[in-house]
């Protein structure tokens, strides 16, 4: 009996050493193998005398069983330990955070530029633009403004190649060039009615857009953004524009807890001329006047450089800072922050 445990204990260990199942394979052949050491046993069966042959045979089983099943189990040691190291090597670390896509959004002056042109559009106005280099006669010449106009040294900008020498293209200072430039097209395009006597169809525009001024404190920049209305015809009037502007900015802010006022004022453009003061019933702005646009009755000479007759059109133009409509509506108190391109500001307004 003794040699069969030797025989289980060495099976057992060498089975234990076995670190791969083709190890195993060949430990296996040793002891189960055709010449191995349990068939050898067994062979030498047949020598015994018969009552011998039976208890020892037993045994020999006993012992073929044990090996057998310390076989079974180390393959399934082996097996499982090569699926934990398959497992190791082909790991995902599903903890790791994913790529996000950020989601991009408007700029907090182009929301309110379109809410602008929105709010305009409902009241029947189309919608223009201008180029931002712009020729010294729209921008300033057109709009009743000639050469050496003390009104020019306000309007401080960058002049820039083209143009003549003595009117250099310049980046536009506001975008009331586009009153002229709009009103041209306009009345180009209805000629044959102006000419026959008919009415022509009203110029109503809305202009948002881009201007440069040498300008730079927390409420001036150098680039800011102004929304040019204009609305001519044969019998438009200042009661049309004060309408007009209250409707817009309550609509706007989204109150109508809210005043305007028309300051006396001038610009070489508009007679007579005034700035836009607005107030707030309610609010952190309550019962301040704040200074939102110009506006004005169109000029005579303006009205002329339209290509329209100056007794039969009338109509007033207005000019508003986005920049300054949208700091009042998010109560954000440097305009600055606008163009910094912060993200953790600018996120805010999604
Ligand atoms: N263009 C003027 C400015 O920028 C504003 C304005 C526009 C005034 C239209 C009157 C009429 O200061």
């Amino acid at each position: 009996m003794n040699d069969l445990n030797t025989i289980i204990e060495n099976a057992r260990s060498a089975f234990a050493q076995a670190g791969t199942p083709a190890d195993l394979e060949n430990a296996k052949a040793i002891f189960l193998g055709k010449s191995g050491r349990v068939t050898e046993l067994m062979k030498g069966l047949a020598a015994l005398p018969v009552d011998e042959k039976k208890t020892r045979g037993a045994a020999i089983n006993t012992a073929k069983q044990a090996i057998e099943a310390a076989l079974t189990s180390r393959r399934t040691e082996l097996a499982e330990a090569e699926m934990q190291a398959q497992l190791q090597a082909e790991s995902l670390d599903v903890s790791l955070p994913g790529r996000r896509r950020v989601a991009g959004g408007l700029h907090p002056v182009s929301i309110s530029s379109e809410r602008i042109e929105a709010i305009f559009a409902s009241m029947g106005f189309e919608v223009a633009q201008g180029p931002e280099i712009e020729a010294d006669w729209f921008n300033f010449t057109a709009l009743n403004t000639p050469q050496d106009h003390p009104a020019r040294s306000m309007h401080d900008t960058f002049y820039v190649e083209g143009g003549c020498a003595a009117a250099p293209n310049l980046l536009r200072t506001h975008t009331s060039p586009v009153q002229i430039r709009h009103a041209v097209q306009h009345v180009k395009k209805y000629r044959h009615l102006i000419d026959a006597g008919q009415a022509m169809p009203e110029i109503r525009v809305v202009v948002p857009g881009r201007c440069y001024r040498v300008d730079s404190d927390a409420t001036h920049s150098p680039m800011f953004h102004q929304v040019e209305g204009l609305w001519v015809g044969e019998n438009i009037s200042f009661k049309d524009l004060k309408v007009i502007y209250l409707d817009f900015i309550q609509s706007f802010f989204e109150t109508k807890d809210l005043d305007i006022r028309f300051r006396p004022s001038f610009f070489p453009f508009t007679e007579p001329s005034a700035e836009i003061d607005i107030m707030f019933g309610s609010g952190p702005l309550r019962g301040r006047w704040l200074e939102v646009s110009g506006s004005g009755q169109v000029h005579p000479n303006v009205i002329r450089n339209m290509g329209l007759d100056p007794e039969r059109y009338i109509g007033f133009a207005f000019g508003s800072g986005i920049d300054r409509l949208t700091m009042l509506r998010y109560g954000v108190d440097d305009l600055r922050l606008f163009f910094d391109g912060d993200i953790r500001f600018l996120s805010q307004f999604q």
